[in-house]
């Protein structure tokens, strides 16, 4: 059923802690292992068509647009949705099999956390370590305290979480997922909604809480990934599309990637027969357009060659036909075979 993915093992170290647990063997390799995930939801909507990847700890970024399967993807690692076909392996243990495994292990931040409006942000993570069935050796309210602590929020423990802000609400969120001390740690799309200052606080406090840690951090935004992820691998309907590091998506694509300036009237003309990346309105008046010229093609007049980056290789991988995206990003693609069965 899996299918084997050439990938780095560069970027995150594997933890001490990673062979420890009842189930799992010494040998078994450390980290988190997804085989042929299929999921097959009512309707039927195949959000997941055999999802590999190998991820052997600190922070994986998945980057995809809205309905790519992430989120179908978290829910299952989490062991709280089953797979139609697939493994997943968290330090050699299978959590398919033993979804109590991966629950013992687990923190989990949803894409839409419920919070009381009514309740203080301390009353609100007590409540919320009482369902988990977690205390410290002081107890919860001396624990829900120290979290506080840990995320910033000592200031605003006595507050109303319906007073929070976004950023506020998400770093909550975090102190709950964070209790206990969990060997994976799942955020999925934590930075939707964030201004640009919350965003930066709440990186902060993630690539902190992800030492020693395995994080999948699912987004649509580019910057948490290029910000937080020494790697990431992008989804695309169902199917991972790129496995890879912000370094070599950059790479991959650097030299084919030219920018130059197009008025409003013409840029429809123009994108019907160029591969446009992006094209931002500038003093509402003219766009500057990014453009993906493959190799051997003609630049078009009055562009100039514009460093590659990895908005630009997550762009390619979403708009330019497979045959055309570079080969060095397109490592797991499906081959012409397995996407005809
Ligand atoms: N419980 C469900 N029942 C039916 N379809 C679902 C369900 N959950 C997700 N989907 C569908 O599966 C696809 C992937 O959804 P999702 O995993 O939420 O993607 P993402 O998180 O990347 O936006 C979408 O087409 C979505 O509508
Ligand atoms: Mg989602």
């Amino acid at each position: 059923m899996s299918r084997t993915i050439a990938f780095t093992t560069r970027g995150a170290p594997i933890t001490p802690r990673a062979a420890e647990g009842t189930h799992a063997s010494s040998a078994a390799p450390a980290g988190l292992s997804i085989q042929g995930l299929v999921k097959i939801h009512p309707g039927p909507v195949c959000a997941l068509k055999g999802v590999d990847l190998e991820i052997p700890g600190g922070m994986f970024g998945l980057l995809g647009p809205n309905g790519a399967g992430k989120s179908t993807l978290m829910s299952i690692v989490a062991g709280l949705v089953e797979p139609t076909a697939g493994d997943v392996l968290l330090d050699g243990t299978n959590i398919v099999d033993n979804p109590a495994f991966v629950r013992a292990r687990l923190g989990f931040l949803p894409q839409d956390f419920g919070f009381y409006p009514e309740l203080s942000g301390r009353a609100m993570l007590e409540f919320l370590l009482r369902l988990k069935g977690i205390s410290g050796p002081r107890g919860r309210r001396a624990m829900a305290d120290a979290l506080l602590e840990r995320v910033n929020l000592a200031d605003a423990a006595k507050r109303k979480v319906g007073g929070y802000s976004g950023g506020m609400r998400q770093r909550l969120g975090l102190a709950q997922a964070i209790a206990g001390d969990p060997r994976i740690l799942i955020v999925d799309e934590p930075t939707a909604g964030l201004d640009p200052e919350e965003r930066q606080r709440f990186y902060r406090l993630l690539a902190e809480l992800a030492v020693g840690r395995v994080v999948l951090l699912s987004t649509h935004i580019v910057d948490d990934v290029s910000t937080l992820c020494p790697r990431l691998a992008v989804i695309k309907s169902g199917l991972v599309v790129a496995d890879t590091t912000p370094t070599a998506a950059r790479e991959s694509v650097d030299g084919l990637v030219h920018e130059g300036f197009i008025g409003d009237a013409d840029l429809a003309g123009f994108a019907a027969s160029h591969r446009v990346l992006s094209a931002v309105l500038v003093e509402g008046r003219t766009n500057r357009v990014r453009v993906f010229v493959p190799p051997g093609r003609p630049v078009p007049d009055g562009f100039t060659r514009s460093a590659g980056t990895l908005e630009d290789a997550y762009l390619v991988l979403m708009r330019v036909a497979d045959h055309e995206v570079p080969p060095a990003l397109a490592r797991s693609l499906p081959t012409t075979t397995e996407a005809a069965r």
